[in-house]
């Protein structure tokens, strides 16, 4: 008997900084109405629930509880925050063994039972958790996959927003590839309101194109290595990206958004998990978008795949 998906139910499995985070952000967003915290730590999941549901009164009404494996059968989305987090001068791809670990458990205990939500990963290096989920659980390919470069992507745009004094919101670029350090800033289709970014630039008085580009892409690079040497963790960031992306699902919007999933043969990279703009709506990842890349950027993104590829050949699956 198949089950059927509550679209209005959600769980967050990992309830450190990023999944409480993320489980505030999706309590505000009156999306759901009921959630489910997971973690391996008991007391702490049932901590957060009762603080979050403390904020209700003053949101909508929903039920927040502490669960088990048992009452994620028909969520339809499963948020994966759990793992060990980046310590100061670690990288995403440090965290590797540690987290494949602990996905293998997590994975298994979603494929033991009859899930038929969609797998939203969030924990790092989120490209490569990505494609173990996908191994591991079984599950469609549109099914799985991660937050990616959501987050830069907002990240890249806050920074152009704030140098161009013009809304973020009406900035479209997009930060492609891994969410890590061989990601990508796809200058060339990147525009403000359909106007060119470089003749915006000059329209704000900006004439060092390329010196201001390469600037922005490593400040969107080392926001997170910044932000983990100032205070040891990011999360309030990805929580809202966690928030979007659900938003875009559970509204079935047909958001493009750069999220990660399985690559089959565009730009010539296949069989990795990373980050391209594609269409998300009711049933997770419905179509990747190739946008149109200069070759330098398809080098560099080709590049990016190949470093993941590598991360994975040391992984048995
Ligand atoms: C971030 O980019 C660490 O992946 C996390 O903030």
């Amino acid at each position: 008997m198949s089950t059927v998906v509550n679209s209005r139910k959600v769980a967050v499995i990992g309830t450190g900084f990023v999944g409480s985070s993320s489980a505030f952000a999706l309590m505000e967003s009156g999306l759901f109405s009921e959630m489910i915290l997971l973690d391996a730590d008991q007391n702490r999941a049932e901590g957060e629930a009762l603080d979050i549901s403390h904020g209700l009164p003053f949101a909508r009404p929903m039920k927040i509880t502490a669960g088990t494996y048992d009452d994620l059968v028909d969520a339809a989305i499963i948020v994966i925050t759990a793992g060990a987090g980046q310590k100061p001068g670690e990288t995403r791809l440090d965290l590797v063994k540690k987290n494949v670990a602990i996905f293998r458990t997590i994975i298994g205990e979603i494929a033991k039972r009859n899930c038929q939500g969609i797998l939203l990963i969030v924990a790092n290096p989120v490209d490569i958790l990505t494609y173990v989920a996908l191994k591991l659980s079984g599950f469609p390919e549109n099914r799985v996959f991660g937050s990616g470069t959501t987050l830069d992507t907002a990240r890249l745009k806050y920074l152009l927003g704030e140098r161009l004094s013009v809304d973020a919101r009406s900035v479209h670029a997009w930060i492609i590839g891994e969410h890590g350090d061989s990601q990508i800033a796809a200058w060339s289709s990147a525009n403000v309101s359909g106007v060119p970014l470089s003749d915006f630039c000059s329209m704000r008085g900006f004439t060092e194109h390329d010196q201001n580009m390469e600037d922005i892409a490593e400040d969107v690079k080392n926001s997170a290595y910044k932000i983990i040497e100032k205070k040891k963790a990011t999360y309030y960031g990805v929580a809202v990206a966690v928030r979007r992306i659900c938003e875009a699902i559970i509204r079935d919007e047909k958001s493009v958004l750069p999220v990660s999933s399985i690559q089959h043969g565009a730009f010539g990279i296949d069989g990795v998990a990373l980050s391209m703009p594609a269409i998300v709506g009711k049933n997770g990842v419905e179509k990747q978008i190739p946008i149109k890349l200069s070759e330098k950027e398809q080098v560099e993104l080709r590049k990016s795949a190949d470093a993941l590829k590598e991360v994975l050949k040391s992984i048995d699956l």
